[in-house]
């Protein structure tokens, strides 16, 4: 069985997260593809959030990762998208509950924000709660307009 894959992305703000939680990742089993920044020179947070959700929408990746300096920018960025549901989280709970409430596809978090410790932990947790659905279903549908009245 093939492994699922999870994009990531950053820009120079979370370029140190991002190669701690790629490591990560590859422990926890994923397949990773990484879209960068790979260097610590000033990019444009907007771009590597559609970088992401690109990745999603062809169907490279299955979940994503963002990382800037506070998680704000790429956040806003990347939920312009109708099939992306980024969830910038700063604890474990947040975590847990914008996959169980929310089925968040992708996880943002802030590398100037929130520590190393923290970010690898709602990492783990983003990736391995599931979806709660019934009541939770409803709401998101409506995230993307549908069962609109
Ligand atoms: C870059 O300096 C910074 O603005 C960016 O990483 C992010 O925090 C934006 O929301």
């Amino acid at each position: 069985m093939s492994a699922k894959t999870i994009a990531i992305a950053c820009d120079h703000g979370g370029i140190e997260m991002k190669e701690l939680l790629v490591k990560d990742l590859a422990a926890l089993g994923w397949s990773v593809l990484d879209l960068g920044t790979d260097g610590p020179d000033s990019v444009d947070y907007p771009d590597f959030a559609v970088k992401l959700a690109e990745a999603l929408k062809g169907g490279k990746a299955e979940r994503g990762v963002l990382l800037c300096g506070t998680g704000i920018g790429i956040s806003i960025a990347a939920n312009r998208f109708e099939h992306v549901r980024a969830a910038l989280v700063h604890d474990a709970f947040g975590a847990r509950m914008c996959r169980q409430h929310n089925d968040a596809n992708v996880l943002v978090m802030g590398g100037r924000t929130t520590g190393p410790e923290v970010a690898r932990d709602c990492l783990k947790i983003f990736i391995e709660t599931e979806f709660e659905g019934g009541r939770h279903a409803r709401r998101v549908s409506k995230l993307s307009g549908d069962g609109q009245a």
